[in-house]
């Protein structure tokens, strides 16, 4: 059976990017497999952040975790910080890691150009401590949206060299993605959808709410660019991209009505895909009507999502009792595997 591990930043609410690129393969994989879900709140530290925030956005994140139907009978949901072996871990690993190797990661370059102000080693370190998270359950699979894939090869030659260099203990951890592995923004469909950027959908977000943001999403109604865009989608969901080789001017638009049909494609019934897509075929959506439509879809797959949070957000007793059970078992596990690499390093 194979070991899961994935996580989620607690910097802002959940939005849809979270939603397909990670949570629901977390949903469809909980069930045959053994599987480790944490608040990443040591990585959410990295950028800036507000101190009297942080503890409400962890429970957050768990009350989205437990919404959305990750269930806490098969897997275990836990804060990271509230396992001390994954620091630790982190140290022992970063004397096998070479510097060269984090400092071409494209989200380093990022996120350290994102903020002047705020340089930091937490932000050159951070693939090390995931490659901590990962290995500390002896994971073999990392469910994770597109931009999180070089992060988890780096965490792959990780395990790979610990293995090499003091015996076989780790197995090596592969990204898993699903059809929705990279949702762009709806206003600037060139850049990833984020949590920091105000257009994001959130998973929290009433059909009022979505309505108005899709209303602004680019679109375009040159039928080239909906035929292409539609089947670049529909090959996204199983393999590489197809990338737009027409008029550059229209990339954007490309990109735009992509990102809208990826979300048809996954969120979705039969029904509402097939009526849509013998009219991309022909090259003739509307997308004041395509528009409404798809916010009606997505409002409609959340709408259970937003009844149980509510009603879990009262339960303060029941989140409590699964962070803390959470936290138990993961710790046992870690622990173990912790100390297995002290010994294995000659410090134990
Ligand atoms: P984070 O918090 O940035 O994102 C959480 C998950 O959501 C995915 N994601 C997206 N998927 C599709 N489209 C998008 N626009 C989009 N935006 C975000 C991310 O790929 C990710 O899967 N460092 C990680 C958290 C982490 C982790 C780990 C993950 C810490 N330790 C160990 C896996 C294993 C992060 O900041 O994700």
């Amino acid at each position: 059976m194979s070991r899961i591990l994935s996580g989620i930043r607690p910097s802002g609410q959940l939005h849809l990017g979270n939603y397909l690129g990670a949570i629901k393969q977390w949903i469809a994989l909980q069930d045959q497999h053994q599987a480790f879900f944490m608040v990443a709140d040591l990585h959410a530290i990295t950028t800036p952040y507000e101190v009297e925030s942080l503890q409400p956005q962890i429970r957050e994140t768990i009350l989205d975790y437990l919404a959305a139907g990750l269930d806490p009978a098969k897997t275990t949901l836990f804060i990271q910080s509230q396992v001390p072996a994954h620091a630790e871990l982190m140290w022992l690993l970063s004397t096998i890691t070479p510097i060269g190797e984090l400092q071409r990661m494209v989200q380093y370059k990022e996120k350290s150009a994102a903020n002047p102000d705020f340089q930091n080693a937490g932000i050159l370190n951070y693939p090390i401590l995931m490659a901590a998270d990962i290995l500390a359950y002896k994971a073999d699979r990392v469910p994770v949206g597109d931009d999180q894939g070089q992060h988890v090869e780096l965490a792959r030659d990780v395990a790979k060299k610990f293995n090499r260099l003091f015996g076989q203990t780790f197995p090596e951890p592969l990204a898993v993605f699903g059809g929705g592995k990279r949702i762009m923004s709806l206003a600037n469909p060139m850049e990833k959808m984020s949590k920091t950027g105000g257009e994001g959908i959130a998973l929290t977000d009433e059909e009022s709410t979505i309505k108005k943001k899709i209303q602004k999403a680019v679109s375009t109604s040159e039928p080239r660019v909906i035929r292409e865009a539609f089947r670049a989608a529909e090959q996204g969901e199983r393999g590489p991209e197809i990338q737009w080789q027409g008029d550059p001017t229209l990339l954007k638009q490309f990109h735009g009505v992509r990102n809208l049909f990826t979300i048809l494609l996954v969120l979705g019934l039969p029904k509402d895909t097939a009526q849509w897509k013998a009219a991309a075929e022909a090259g003739k959506i509307q997308f004041s009507q395509f528009k409404p439509t798809l916010a009606t879809i997505i409002a409609e797959h959340f709408a259970p999502f937003r009844a149980r949070r509510e009603q879990l957000a009262k339960d303060e007793t029941f989140v409590r009792g699964v962070i803390d059970e959470g936290g138990l078992k993961a710790n046992q596990v870690a622990e173990q595997t912790l100390a297995e690499v002290q010994a294995k390093m000659g410090l134990r």
